[in-house]
């Protein structure tokens, strides 16, 4: 197949579409949509989130230095494309979109979203600026999943969770069931 070239632009797809919550020293709490983020390092376990310094989001995380990842079901994804347009500057998200916010164990002023299955706490250990987005470099402190999502050696059942994925504009289900790691070996 012959080859066209395009500019250079952000294609890696797909990548998780996530609710990122936040919160301030006097207790409001904050919820933005993210997709650009991505796991890092496994020891430390660590990920980014780049986010714009217009966001409200960007304020909040940068002066608590803490956010939680919550990775929401393809039932959420409405609640998800919600949070990633209006912003926290005039709207109340968690209560616009009755969710709960729930206090983690780990962290002092962002809450989990209690409806995503898979919650992530994170506490961010460096800023770049990048360009239009900051990169947070966080450590992930805390993991939370569903109980009916975790079987009995602490693994979660990603079928199960229905992530959402992001690619070109738009979110997709997971698909297919391909194989475990290291299948082409066995
Ligand atoms: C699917 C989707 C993905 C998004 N990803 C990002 C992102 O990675 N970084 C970012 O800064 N904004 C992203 N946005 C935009 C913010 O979520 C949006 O501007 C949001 O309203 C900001 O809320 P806030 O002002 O309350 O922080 C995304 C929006 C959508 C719908």
């Amino acid at each position: 197949m012959a080859k066209i070239q395009l500019k250079p632009h952000t294609v890696l797809c797909p990548v998780p579409a996530v609710m990122v919550s936040c919160g301030t020293p006097t207790g409001k709490h904050n919820i933005i949509t993210i997709a650009w983020t991505g796991t890092v390092c496994s020891d430390p376990p660590m990920l980014t989130i780049a986010v714009r310094p217009t966001r409200h989001s960007y304020q909040l995380i940068s002066e608590t230095k803490e956010f939680v990842v919550n990775i929401p079901s393809r039932a959420m994804a409405e609640t998800l494309d919600y949070c990633g347009l209006v912003s926290g500057r005039v709207a109340d998200k968690f209560a616009e979109r009755g969710l709960t916010a729930l206090a983690g164990s780990q962290l002092q002023y962002a809450p989990l979203i209690a409806e995503c299955p898979i919650n992530l706490e994170c506490h961010v250990e460096q800023e770049l600026l990048l360009g239009s987005h900051v990169l947070f470099i966080a450590r992930i402190v805390a993991v939370h999943a569903d109980a009916d999502i975790v079987d009995d050696k602490q693994h979660i059942n990603y079928q199960q969770a229905q992530p959402i994925a992001y690619a070109g504009s738009n979110y997709y289900g997971l698909g297919d069931y391909l194989g475990r790691f290291g299948f082409s070996r066995q």
